[in-house]
């Protein structure tokens, strides 16, 4: 079995984890600031601040924004209506309104004229969601500045992708706030983890004082960090993957127990903790070696690619896009996962890729795109063998008669 996503234990993980527990430093130590420091130029913004996950940065952003009347009690934001579920799930905790924005037919990312149009008296701000790879169009930044509107870039899926502007910002340099995760399978992994960017003082200073307060974990917290990206990583192996068959092929029990575990590995929302140092270091270590990462995710891609019948197309990379999720769309998605699903290849059958929220009504290029994405393995050791299996399977389904 092909399961769709695993994590990444980068080449040095252990060795790292060893070093830092000898060292006594595996909660509190000096990569915390080395890697933020580094991080927050690579975006070329002046403040940055690691956080235990995303969704914690967003929190801080949240936070920070109400305390200043930015977004009032009655306001509301505007957030894709395909995204992962943990953003409107912390949205709805913090009691936070949302409606959603409809995506572009062929991409992953929101409709700037949906946008325009759903812009309400009460709209304050709009969470500019760069999804699997895929950078926004500069036109729905262009719809939040004439409107007023405040911008939180979601990059949790686009590590060293680029804004489409003349200067090729980096994703998350362009709005008023921005964050990063490092989560179990992203791009940059620190075994959860995140960074919120801005160049706003006022922010920043509220996000320091928070970090300030903030818990630290105990080293056993980070353990188990490591310990379940090993555990996920060797589900992921045959003849563990096939255990998981009856998870992947009922769409409600993966997603009760997607939820519930993710729970279990991910911090809670009302006691998130610091980022520890080991992690950080994790994460600089991938941060020096992000272009190869790069590189090879999108040569990946490519081979996947390769040769694809004409009636099997993909989503679309543009210039300053990066390698994430890799996306077929093909005439109709559920007879292909199945037909995947009976090679061997796990494409999250049954279920959509991503998450889908406020429902497709309304949406057209969301119930488009559900009905013909098909997410593909992708991931960091997919061997060759898989990649030419996969490519062989959506040929055979593309010519089934
Ligand atoms: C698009 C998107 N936004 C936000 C998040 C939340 O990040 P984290 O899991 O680090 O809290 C994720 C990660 O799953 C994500 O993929």
């Amino acid at each position: 079995m092909i399961i769709r996503r695993k994590n990444y234990l980068y080449p040095g993980i252990f060795r790292a984890y060893a070093r830092h527990l000898a060292a006594g430093e595996l909660v509190a130590g000096p990569s915390r600031e080395r890697f933020e420091a580094a991080f927050t130029r690579s975006i070329g913004v002046p403040f940055g601040t690691l956080t235990s996950c995303g969704t914690h940065a967003l929190m801080l952003a949240l936070e920070h924004y109400r305390a200043v009347g930015s977004l009032p009690p009655d306001a509301e934001i505007l957030i894709p209506a395909f995204t992962t579920y943990i953003v409107p799930e912390l949205l709805d905790y913090m009691g936070v309104r949302y409606r959603t924005i409809d995506i572009l037919p062929g991409r992953t990312t929101m409709d700037a004229a949906d946008l325009e149009a759903k812009v309400g008296p009460a709209t304050r701000a709009v969470l500019v969601t760069h999804l699997m790879g895929n950078m926004c169009d500069l036109a729905v930044l262009e719809v939040c500045r004439r409107r007023g509107l405040l911008v939180i870039e979601d990059c949790a899926q686009v590590h060293g992708a680029r804004w489409s502007d003349a200067a090729g910002t980096p994703a998350g340099g362009l709005g008023d706030a921005a964050f990063y995760s490092f989560g179990y399978n992203k791009i940059i992994t620190s075994c959860n983890g995140g960074i919120l960017l801005t160049r706003d003082a006022a922010l920043h200073a509220h996000a320091r004082r928070r970090m300030g307060a903030t818990a630290e974990p105990t080293a056993l917290n980070v353990s188990k960090k490591l310990f379940v990206a090993v555990a996920e990583n060797v589900m992921t192996h045959a003849p563990f993957a096939w255990a998981l068959v009856p998870f992947l092929k009922h769409d409600a029990a993966l997603k009760r127990w997607k939820r519930r575990y993710n729970h279990f590995a991910h911090d809670q929302f009302d006691d998130f903790r610091r980022l520890s140092n080991v992690q950080a270091a994790w994460a600089l270590e991938q941060l020096d070696a992000l272009p190869e990462t790069l590189e090879r995710r999108m040569r990946q891609e490519r081979a996947l690619e390769a040769d694809a019948p004409v009636s099997v197309s993909f989503v679309e990379r543009r210039p300053g896009d990066v390698s994430y999720l890799v996306i077929a769309r093909v005439s109709d998605a559920s007879a292909c996962r199945e037909a995947l699903f009976r090679a061997g290849i796990d494409t999250g059958i049954g279920t959509t890729i991503m998450e889908a929220f406020g429902g497709v009504e309304g949406q057209p290029g969301l119930a488009r795109s559900l009905a013909t994405y098909v997410q593909l393995p992708a991931h960091f050791d997919l061997s060759e063998r898989a990649v030419e299996l996969i490519r062989r399977s959506l040929s055979a389904f593309a010519h089934e008669p």
